[in-house]
């Protein structure tokens, strides 16, 4: 499938960043094509993973590709953030959500993925080791909160920020809170999440988003000032960011 019959458009935002505009329901297979040829190119492959409603489709298509014969059960999956005080058994956690939607149905092992745990910025350190020992991210998958947060980094992450315990935004507890039965008391109010510049050590970014609630944080991030208030606005340091984005979330940017 080419991004050609998706109808997928590139628009050049700036010299390292490219964004592939499709319709919402094409979001999926354009991002997973980009993923597969990442993939397809190594024998094994780090894969950074983020969790929430955008990138589902992402890897739903990535599944069809290994249905199709794509090798994805050697990947190694790093996880960007999980709830503190959540356990990893919990189906609210992020490392349920990364069992249940990426490695499961990818065919990854257990030992091949890694989610964020602890409480406390040592614990983040830990993290930040297991990372470099595996040798850094290949390509990272990223979404984007209404906000401009990007992991849970949220406005006020400067660009040297690395795996860390972080206070979550009442914006962002109230978007997570159908996830929790729509309480937000019951939402953590910390996470412990990479950095900004945890992300931006990867060596390729994929940002997926869609909807018009998203709209004015992703035109900030590609098209406004780099700067901690917009923390998505530091991909734009990034050398290699591919968008790939509805067109309601890509309607600011006209
Ligand atoms: C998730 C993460 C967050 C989400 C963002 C958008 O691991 O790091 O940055 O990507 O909150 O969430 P959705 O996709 O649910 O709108």
């Amino acid at each position: 499938m080419t991004e050609t019959t998706l109808r997928a458009t590139l628009t050049p935002v700036s010299s390292t960043t490219r964004v592939l505009e499709c319709a919402t329901d094409e979001i999926g297979e354009v991002a997973a094509g980009v993923v597969a040829t990442a993939i397809a190119a190594r024998s094994m492959g780090v894969l950074g993973v983020a969790t929430g409603s955008s990138p589902l489709a992402l890897y739903d298509a990535l599944v069809r590709h290994r249905g199709a014969g794509l090798r994805t059960d050697a990947l190694r999956l790093f996880a960007l953030d999980e709830y503190v005080g959540l356990d990893a058994a919990d189906p609210r956690s992020y490392a349920a959500y990364v069992r249940s939607m990426i490695a499961g149905p990818l065919g990854i092992p257990n030992d091949l993925v890694h989610v964020p745990s602890g409480s406390t910025d040592a614990d983040g350190a830990i993290y930040e080791r297991i990372i470099a020992e595996a040798g850094g991210v290949d390509l990272q998958i990223v979404g984007i909160g209404r906000n401009g947060h990007i992991g849970f980094n949220e406005p006020g992450s400067d660009a040297g920020t690395r795996t860390r315990v972080v206070e979550l935004d009442q914006s962002t507890r109230r978007a997570n809170a159908e996830h929790f039965d729509g309480d937000l008391a019951q939402v953590p109010t910390h996470a412990m999440s990479q950095g900004v510049a945890t992300i931006l050590a990867a060596r390729r970014i994929v940002l997926v988003a869609s909807g018009a609630a998203k709209a004015p944080a992703l035109r900030a991030a590609l098209l406004g000032p780099v700067t901690p208030g917009n923390p998505a606005s530091f991909l734009q340091l990034h050398p290699d960011v591919t968008v790939v984005a509805d067109h309601d979330a890509l309607r600011e940017n006209r």
